[in-house]
């Protein structure tokens, strides 16, 4: 059983603590927000997470995991303490390292052993050498210790799934044998492990996202090209992605990617590259063709609904994707703010962004189920993909909007079912209307 300390309990941090104790290691989560630290404590959890509830519940129980905003008290007897604090976008795209800069200093000024310093938070490259200089320059006295780089993969919405089952544990450090004492910490997850260096590691993890926003953005750009010529994105997608040198994975054309990862990390990288001299061609168009994805929807909404003013446009879905609560750069919410700039009245509903949007958002009404909303509604907007709009009674829907029309910012519905039922139905890159799919 080893002692971890966790520093940062939001998604990667509360996620990772709660999974290396269910591995059977004695983990000690930090936070500097006593809020969350007591809500915790009493198992409220500060995040919407599936199976996240439970996993901690279980933990605590046994003894395994337990809360504090001490750093004296976490560090204390640990072995490892990791680092996984936010890292937003500065006011040039840049990361904003103050959280981290704060957690060494803390963590330097405590320790009283040796001690192995991983790096979970997503960090520009080089950012591990800068923490270990912190280090050396924060302690009282000094105590030898090693910083490690372990950048995170998981996703919302599946992150406990994720943690356990990765798809690869990536470690970099200029010393091998903490590294390789972090990998044995990964061993029971049974996925390839690789060790390389600090900054390999770290740029890993940002080629890794920013790769994955590049399919998303030139999936989106495949989809205004279909539009055009009368293809459908959603078959073009499957099409590819037969090919096993392309993949069937993130080929969802849609509204763009949102949430608190690819657009910061997209940014980061190409403000890391802009720095150098290197400009970044690639990661340019990939934020370009994001940020037109919104702009692109509203269009297309005024295109089913006319004129914005008087029109009440119902939203389906606010999460930034399903089975999360979170709103960070959720394009539900930016549709929602030019849809009001545009003289109509929005209501929405999400099953559990609801209460986050209200404060972010008052002017949206909120209603307590898709048909209420319908009820309210000149025309609906799907905005994220929640399963539970995939099984909605269309019928019903379509008896009680004002006039049959859904814009669906993420294909959840077939066209020619849609038009089939009599709705207008305007999806993303679905030019060809003409009937089913052979094998559809
Ligand atoms: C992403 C990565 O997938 C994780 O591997 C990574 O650890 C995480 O960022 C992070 O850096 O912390 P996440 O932001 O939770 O995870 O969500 P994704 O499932 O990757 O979706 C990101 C965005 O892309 C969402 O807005 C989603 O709607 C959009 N997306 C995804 C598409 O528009 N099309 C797709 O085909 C897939």
């Amino acid at each position: 059983m080893k002692h971890i300390a966790v520093v940062g309990v939001g998604y990667v941090g509360l996620v990772s603590a709660a999974g290396f104790a269910d591995l059977g290691n004695r983990v000690i989560a930090l936070d500097i927000n006593e809020e969350r630290i007591n809500g915790l404590k009493k198992g409220i959890m500060p995040i919407y997470e599936p199976g996240l509830e439970e996993m901690v519940e279980r933990n605590v129980a046994s003894e395994r995991l337990s809360f504090t905003t001490s750093y004296a008290e976490a560090i204390m007897g640990a072995d490892f303490v990791f680092i996984a604090v936010g890292t937003p976008s500065g006011v040039d795209g840049e990361a904003d390292l103050k959280y981290v800069k704060s957690a060494a200093e803390s963590v330097a000024q405590v320790m009283d052993a040796p001690l192995i310093i991983v790096n979970k938070s997503t960090v520009p490259v080089g950012t591990g050498d800068w923490v270990a200089e912190i280090i050396r320059n924060s302690q009282p006295k000094p105590i030898p210790f090693s910083v490690v780089s372990c950048p995170e993969f998981l996703r919302e919405g599946s992150a406990i799934l994720d943690f356990m089952n990765p798809a690869r544990t990536v470690l970099g450090s200029q010393d091998y044998e903490a590294a390789d004492k972090v990998a044995q910490l990964h061993l029971p997850l049974r996925a390839p492990i690789m060790i390389t260096n600090l900054r390999t590691a770290e740029m890993v993890k940002y080629a890794s996202n920013a790769f994955l926003a590049t399919r998303i953005s030139f999936i989106n750009e495949i989809a205004n090209i279909c539009e055009a010529l009368g293809a459908d994105v959603k078959e073009v997608s499957t099409g590819m992605g037969y090919d096993a040198r392309i993949g069937p994975y993130f080929l969802d054309a849609g509204l763009g990617y949102g949430g608190s990862c690819f657009p910061k990390d997209v940014k980061a990288l190409a403000h890391m590259a802009d720095e150098k001299g290197r400009h970044p061609q690639i990661l340019q168009a990939v934020m370009d063709i994001n940020d037109d994805r919104r702009r692109l929807l509203v269009e297309k909404i005024r295109e089913g609904v006319g004129d914005f003013e008087g029109k009440v446009i119902g939203i389906l879905g606010l999460t930034f994707k399903p089975n999360t609560d979170d709103l960070r750069d959720a394009p539900a919410l930016d549709i929602a703010k030019r849809l009001l700039e545009g003289g109509a009245k929005v209501s929405a509903y999400d099953p559990v962004g609801m209460p986050g949007a209200a404060k972010l958002m008052p002017e949206i009404d909120m209603v307590e189920d898709p048909y209420a909303l319908a009820e309210a509604s000149d025309a609906l907007v799907i905005c994220t993909e929640w399963n539970e709009f995939k099984q909605l009674d269309l019928q019903r829907i379509k008896d009680l909007l004002r006039n049959p029309i859904i814009i669906d910012g993420r294909n959840i519905y077939e066209p020619h079912e849609m038009a089939q039922l009599g709705f207008t139905y305007l999806a993303v890159g679905r030019g060809y209307h003409g009937g089913k799919p052979i094998n559809g």
